[in-house]
């Protein structure tokens, strides 16, 4: 990847489905001096994204694109990309699956966050396969995307230990809070 020093932030879209607390933990961290981004475009598969909000509260465009018909969909979105000038993706929390093609225009510059630790529990429900399988360990991994599902190259990874008598939720909610730090560290990695 490019280095930054000494050039302008890099025009990031950040795609949603839903909480968008990686997002709102994004936006904050692209309006510090140090990040390498700065968030300009949100776009989600559904308007019932709660995490939609965070593009009135700060102010960033949001588009709303319904996937059906995802050639003509991943064909608008990647207009509107050129026209803002959009660099850099970071999925957060985005549930669908964007195709190959569109992921080679973008290639090596989209991201994803993954609550588990990869290449252990692709796809959902990881927490509750980390707890029904007693794992010692759980966590998240910031990777890049590649046409095959939460499995391309690892940028960063942080493990935790799961605790007597964790459940999913407790577990969801530790790994989350480790999201949060981790998603800006992978973010600095790359660019710096
Ligand atoms: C996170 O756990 C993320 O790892 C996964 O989806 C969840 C999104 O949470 N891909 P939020 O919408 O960012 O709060």
């Amino acid at each position: 990847m490019e280095k930054l020093t000494g050039r302008k932030k890099i025009k990031t879209a950040v795609f949603i489905s839903g909480t968008g607390s990686n997002l709102k933990n994004l936006i904050n961290f692209s309006k510090i001096k140090k990040s390498p981004i700065s968030i300009d475009l949100i776009i989600s598969n559904t308007n019932k994204a709660k995490g939609l909000k965070y593009a009135n509260q700060f102010n960033i465009t949001k588009k709303i694109f319904n996937f059906q018909k995802i050639k003509i969909v991943e064909k608008q979105i990647l207009s509107l990309m050129k026209k803002e000038n959009i660099h850099f993706i970071c999925l957060a929390g985005f549930m669908k699956i964007l195709s190959k093609n569109f992921i080679k225009k973008f290639d090596g510059k989209i991201i994803n966050i993954h609550p588990s630790l990869l290449p252990k529990y692709k796809g959902l429900y990881t927490h509750k396969k980390a707890i029904e399988n007693k794992d010692k360990f759980a966590g998240c991994t910031v990777h890049y995307v590649t046409a095959k599902l939460d499995s391309g190259k690892t940028i960063l990874q942080k493990k935790i230990k799961i605790t007597l008598n964790e459940n999913s939720i407790s577990l969801a909610k530790k790994v989350l809070e480790q999201e949060h730090k981790l998603y800006p560290a992978a973010i600095k990695k790359i660019f710096n």
